[in-house]
């Protein structure tokens, strides 16, 4: 299967390019090609469920999923009702659990909420426990920043938590209160961002009322300073109805205008919103012509080095979700029968096996399904081809203007969905 994109140059001269993302072929980019080899990664379906390693590289801990913010969009919404509530006393068993389950010591491990800080109690007991046990582990956790004081800033920097701040800058409204906005916690963000610079970001999310960067780099560099850094969660991915008529629902001129900041961002500062990662990844995966076989999904939860617990001991499909229902996989006390089964792997969704974009996509979120599995595609969509259309202009100084299916039929949308591709402003 393969693509011809378009490009145009500035004198308004067109030229191909022609690129597989099933094999990474690409004729007309000048990039040295050195392939290597690549394993090819175990793929998730329902019926192909997955287990998990006893000596998981990533380790995600899920609190609770309490919190006392309500964003418009947020993942979590639909998935509270799941959640199991533990005790303190449940630490002390998860502590002493570790030992019957586990296996080495985990690379990272991640504390998740709800708001994480309304575990404080938990979090005082687990990480010193977790860190005696893991000495080389690297503990991080996201946060909605507006219950931070001085103990909890000395206990992250006591044990080297990277802290990132979820905020949507002009966006902020859609997720609650701005703690910028209340003196005290500001306070506390300032002095985080201030002792511990190299550790403590934000993070927003792009939402249909709010994708303009520029607009969200000058908000920041004005609110909070020029120098703090914002990366992006990404687009937002539509998890309920409320969203997928709200937050997450953009119109086709919305996507192109997603597309088109994207692009212009990364056309300005390759690195804007720490994207060139992106940006890097995708001319390697030309480089070194990685097939889709070695790709495993976005968020990494289909892997069998990660994996995500609550302190009963419940396993999950991510920490996102809730260990009552469906997204229960298992248990760390039946370990060997912990299964994966709630998740389809891209390689079992047409549209993502014939998208330009997937070698950056990788798939969006790999348990939606249906009308909200769409919306959140047509996102992710339009975030990655702005991604792609940077690298191409950083490579060639030309514009994509078009991307044609070569190959198979199936791409039905794709060469639409760029239409308005041929308006992207130029260099
Ligand atoms: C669910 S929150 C939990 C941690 C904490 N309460 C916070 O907001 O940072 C984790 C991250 O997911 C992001 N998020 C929530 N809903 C999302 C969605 N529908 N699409 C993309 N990101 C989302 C949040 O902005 C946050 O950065
Ligand atoms: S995104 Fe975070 S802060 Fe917002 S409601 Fe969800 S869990 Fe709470
Ligand atoms: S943009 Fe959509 S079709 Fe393409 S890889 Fe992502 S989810 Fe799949």
């Amino acid at each position: 299967m393969g693509f011809e994109l378009t490009l145009e140059a500035r004198d308004g001269s067109r030229h191909h390019v022609y690129f597989d993302p099933l094999t990474s072929e690409c004729v007309g980019l000048p990039l040295r090609i050195e392939p290597r080899a690549f394993a090819p990664v175990s793929r998730v379906a329902k019926d192909k469920p997955l287990g998990k390693s006893r000596a998981p590289r990533v380790l995600k801990i899920q609190l609770g999923m309490a919190c006392n913010y309500a964003c418009a969009y947020c993942n979590q919404a639909v998935q509270i009702g799941d959640a199991t509530v533990s005790k303190l006393a449940d630490v002390e068993a998860f502590l002493a659990g570790l030992e019957d389950w586990i296996e080495g010591a985990p690379g990272r491990i991640e504390l998740w909420g709800g708001e994480p800080f309304l575990y404080w109690s938990k979090i005082k007991r687990l990480v010193p426990a977790l860190a005696g046990r893991f000495p080389g582990a690297r503990f991080s956790t996201i946060t909605n920043g507006s219950l931070l004081d001085r103990e909890k800033i000395d206990f992250i920097a006591a044990h080297d938590i990277a802290i990132t701040i979820s905020h949507d800058g002009p966006g902020q409204h859609l997720r609650g209160p701005d703690p910028l906005d209340d003196p005290e916690q500001r306070r506390w963000i300032e002095a985080l961002l201030a002792e511990r610079p190299e550790k403590t970001g934000f993070n927003a999310v792009l939402t249909r009322q709010h994708h303009d960067l520029r607009v969200l780099k000058t908000w920041f560099a004005e609110n909070v300073g020029p120098d703090i850094f914002v990366g992006l969660e990404g687009v937002v991915n539509v998890y309920d109805v409320a969203t997928a008529i709200g937050t997450g629902r953009f119109e086709p001129a919305e996507l192109n205008s997603l597309t088109r900041s994207i692009f212009e961002a990364l056309v300005e500062d390759p690195n804007a919103f720490g994207l060139g990662e992106r940006i890097n990844e995708f001319f390697a995966s030309i480089q070194r012509r990685r097939p889709i076989d070695a790709l495993g999904q976005k968020c990494g939860m289909d892997n069998p080095d990660a994996i995500a617990v609550d302190l009963l001991g419940n396993v999950m499909t991510c920490q996102n979700t809730g260990a009552k229902e469906v997204h229960k996989i298992g248990h760390i006390a039946d370990f060997d029968a912990i299964a994966l089964d709630t998740a389809t792997h891209f390689a079992f969704r047409n549209e993502c096996m014939s998208c330009p974009a997937v070698q950056l996509c990788k798939g969006s979120c790999m348990f939606l399904e249906g009308e909200f599995f769409k919306q959140s595609c047509a996102n992710e969509f339009a975030f990655n081809m702005g991604i792609m259309m940077a690298a191409v202009w950083h490579l060639t100084g030309m514009v994509v203007v078009g991307v044609e299916h070569t190959g198979r039929a199936g791409l039905d949308g794709s060469a639409a969905r760029l239409d308005g591709m041929a308006q992207a402003p130029g260099p």
